[in-house]
């Protein structure tokens, strides 16, 4: 029983991660690594956990809003010009392109 209920998550992990990737056209150049450190680096996560709490993500609504991915790319954009980040168009592309991963998931 134990065995099957590892193997079971194990394969559904697979999976996720398969879907994972099925990202927009707009991301095929998105760093994806780059992306990460940049949303670390610049306390996008700090800043988003001191407002919503929790692990911040909750500031991130797919159902809101932000409904394309160009949409959130040019959010991102926007955090970038306003908070002064001096992030390259390529950066805010990546930035975009993990968020929509883990958070917002459009086609
Ligand atoms: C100084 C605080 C602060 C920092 C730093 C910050 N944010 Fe935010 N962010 C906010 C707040 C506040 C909102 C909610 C704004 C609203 O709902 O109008 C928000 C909203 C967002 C949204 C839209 C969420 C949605 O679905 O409506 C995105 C995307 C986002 N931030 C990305 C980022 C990224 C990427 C970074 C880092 C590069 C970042 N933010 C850095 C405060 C911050």
């Amino acid at each position: 029983m134990k065995f099957q209920k590892t193997h079971g998550l194990a394969l559904a992990t697979v999976m996720l991660s398969l879907v994972a990737h099925a990202q927009p056209a707009i991301f095929k150049d998105a760093d994806y690594k780059l992306g990460e450190k940049l949303i670390a680096e610049s306390k996008c996560v700090a800043c988003h956990v001191s407002k919503v709490g929790g692990d911040g993500s909750a500031i991130y609504k797919p159902q809101g809003r932000i409904n394309t991915a160009a949409f959130l790319r040019g959010m991102v954009e926007q955090c970038n010009t306003e908070l002064n980040l001096g992030m390259f168009p390529e950066d805010v592309n990546s930035v975009a392109a993990v968020l929509n991963r883990d958070h917002y998931k459009f086609k």
